[in-house]
């Protein structure tokens, strides 16, 4: 069992290098989006921890196909090379005053995806901690940055306050879940909570 959920894992390595992509983590994209329709074509886009960029390629290539616009930021440059012409990119801590004020000036934005992980530690209630406070600046992220009725994707480590950061979620978007994509490697405790139509009402001053 864990030998054939450990092939399935190689198998999705195999196909993002055959089709371009810099990481495997594509087809996690892939199909969050084929079951709730987070992103529609012309939409303005906001990739956080984009590095190395499979996610915003998906998102230019496969979705908006020239329509639309993504801002990708992250710690770390993108390995997209040449960087497709929907895509703006940021180099820098999301969350910091300067990125942020950055943020400002490209939004408001019709989707927020974060793939944001922490460095791991191997310490497990440390990772969990820290992927809990990454999901809660994103979400504060997306309270002053996303139109209403937007659409919200934030990956989560399970196993601390997941739930905690679910009910925040749930207490702004018309539909929140919690999904884990096939795409997840068997032994990763991910798990990506997805936010669908923000409440008007929720909207921040930016
Ligand atoms: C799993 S990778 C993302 C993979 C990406 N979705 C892709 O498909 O290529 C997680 C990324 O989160 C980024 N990250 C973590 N904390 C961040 C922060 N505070 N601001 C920006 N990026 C951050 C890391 O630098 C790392 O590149």
């Amino acid at each position: 069992m864990a030998t054939s959920k450990r092939n399935t894992a190689d198998s999705y390595t195999l196909r993002a290098r055959k089709e371009g992509y810099p990481a495997r983590s594509v087809y996690k994209l892939e199909e969050i989006q084929k079951v709730f329709r987070i992103i529609r074509p012309g939409a303005k886009v906001l990739d956080v921890g984009a590095a190395p960029g499979s996610w915003t390629l998906y998102v230019h290539r496969e979705i908006l196909k020239g329509k639309g616009s993504i801002v990708a930021v992250d710690l770390n440059p993108l390995s997209l090379n040449p960087l497709p012409p929907s895509v703006m990119e940021f180099t820098g801590d999301a969350f910091s005053e300067d990125i942020r004020s950055l943020l400002v000036v490209n939004g408001p934005y019709d989707a927020i995806i974060s793939d944001a992980a922490p460095m791991t530690t191997g310490n497990r209630m440390v990772d969990v901690a820290r992927s809990e406070n990454l999901a809660e600046s994103v979400l504060s992220l997306a309270r002053e940055h996303l139109k209403p009725h937007g659409n919200l994707v934030i990956k989560i480590f399970q196993g601390g306050g997941h739930n905690a950061v679910l009910a925040d979620v749930k207490k702004y978007f018309i539909k929140s879940k919690t999904f884990k994509p096939a795409a997840c490697r068997s032994d990763s405790f991910e798990t990506y909570i997805i936010g669908l139509d923000l409440k008007k009402e929720v909207m921040e001053k930016g």
